[in-house]
């Protein structure tokens, strides 16, 4: 079966992280910080901290930001639940909000209506790696004082208007786990405009302590701590940043390929019947995922037909407001509901051969001929 995601990692990956072993020191240390500063120079960031998912960077990043109980953050129903259930952990309020059916971003008119005086934050998904309208994002969150924080899980690589998702708003969380853009086999960042809620961020993710183990190994007393604030266990270790300077210095030639893919699917599907495809300017994009749209209620059927030809394919994703845990919040997304059930995730990943390719492609095609 031709899987829809795979990591490419080898030996280069195995021969960073024997340097990890060879020093001994796993945990956090000089990797993590020659990561961040490798992603900070890619980026063009003022700050990058380094933690251990996607998923407790948007929780740090949420609590450094003072979320807590009673505010209201915007967010689009059709996401990963991670970001959902970050601000539910901090007893926050997800609101949900609608997303544009020709890219799979944030509808940011829908999302403008349901600002009400308890919003705090918005948190936009930069969806399969197509960056959002930043300019009309920041410029409703600034006139009403909330705070951006990107969920760009996605969208590793991927720019708007000449700058790195990561450099534009006030905090954007990544995601590096095993199928992303760039993998540490599990990681995530947060790369922050305020040196004030990054210092924040930093002690957050080692339990609120001032300074790291790696910090305090200089010191006389480098037994000493002081816990300054709440915090989390989420810092990265070497062993995932190791394996994360290979895959960054590799980003290039990655999402090279991953466009060239995604050119030769978009050039064989566009005429096809029973599929559309959705608006993404490749141009600036990183792409992470390559999904298709199957009309006339044939998404499943299409599902087990390519299943049946030996390609896996995904639904990405089920929407929030529809899952047991978050059915208190949920408003009516009428095109929400509409989207994700035509909604499907074909095979995109760097190690795909050409015959890959093929194979997608003629079976896809051979669905929507029959
Ligand atoms: C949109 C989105 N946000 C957040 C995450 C969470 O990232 P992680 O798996 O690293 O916790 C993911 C992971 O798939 C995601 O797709």
């Amino acid at each position: 079966m031709l899987q829809a995601h795979r990591p490419s990692i080898g030996n280069e990956e195995l021969e960073e992280v024997k340097k990890v072993f060879e020093t001994g020191w796993l945990g956090m240390g000089s990797q993590v910080l020659e990561f961040e500063n490798m992603m900070k120079d890619y980026l063009g960031a003022c700050n990058v901290v380094a933690v251990n998912t996607g998923t407790t960077a948007l929780h740090i990043a949420l609590d450094a930001y003072g979320i807590g109980p009673g505010d209201e953050v915007i967010t689009p129903s059709l996401t990963f639940c991670a970001g959902i259930q970050s601000i539910i952990a901090l007893n926050a309020t997800p609101v949900f909000c609608e997303i544009d059916p020709d890219t799979l971003n944030i509808d940011i008119t829908d999302m403008e209506k349901r600002i009400t005086s308890k919003t705090k934050a918005i948190m936009p998904v930069h969806y399969c790696g197509y960056a959002c309208d930043m300019d009309k994002l920041l410029d409703i969150a600034g006139r009403n004082k909330i705070v951006v924080i990107e969920d760009a899980a996605h969208a590793f690589g991927s720019s708007y208007k000449g700058r790195k998702i990561g450099s534009i708003g006030d905090a954007t969380c990544f995601s590096f786990d095993p199928i992303k853009n760039i993998t540490c086999g599990e990681g995530g960042a947060i790369a922050v405009s305020d040196d004030v809620i990054a210092e924040k961020i930093r002690k957050k993710r080692v339990l609120g302590i001032s300074k790291d183990s790696w910090q305090r190994q200089e010191n006389t007393q480098s037994w000493f701590y002081e816990v300054v604030t709440p915090g989390y266990r989420y810092h990265m270790s070497n062993i995932n940043a190791a394996i994360g300077i290979v895959q960054l210095r590799k980003i290039q030639k990655f999402i090279d390929r991953r466009r060239f893919i995604v050119e030769k699917y978009n050039a064989a599907f566009r005429n096809l019947n029973h599929v559309k495809m959705f608006n993404w300017d490749l141009s600036e994009m990183a792409p992470f995922m390559y999904i298709l749209r199957v009309t006339g209620g044939r998404r499943d059927e299409m599902m087990n037909f390519l299943a049946s030809k030996g390609v896996a394919s995904g639904v990405h994703y089920i929407p929030n407001h529809i899952q047991p845990l978050f059915k208190d919040y949920a408003p009516e997304l009428a095109v929400t509901e509409m989207i994700w059930k035509e909604i499907v995730t074909l095979p995109l990943f760097y190690d795909m051969t050409d015959e890959d390719v093929t194979l997608v492609i003629r079976s896809v095609t051979e669905f929507c001929n029959k």
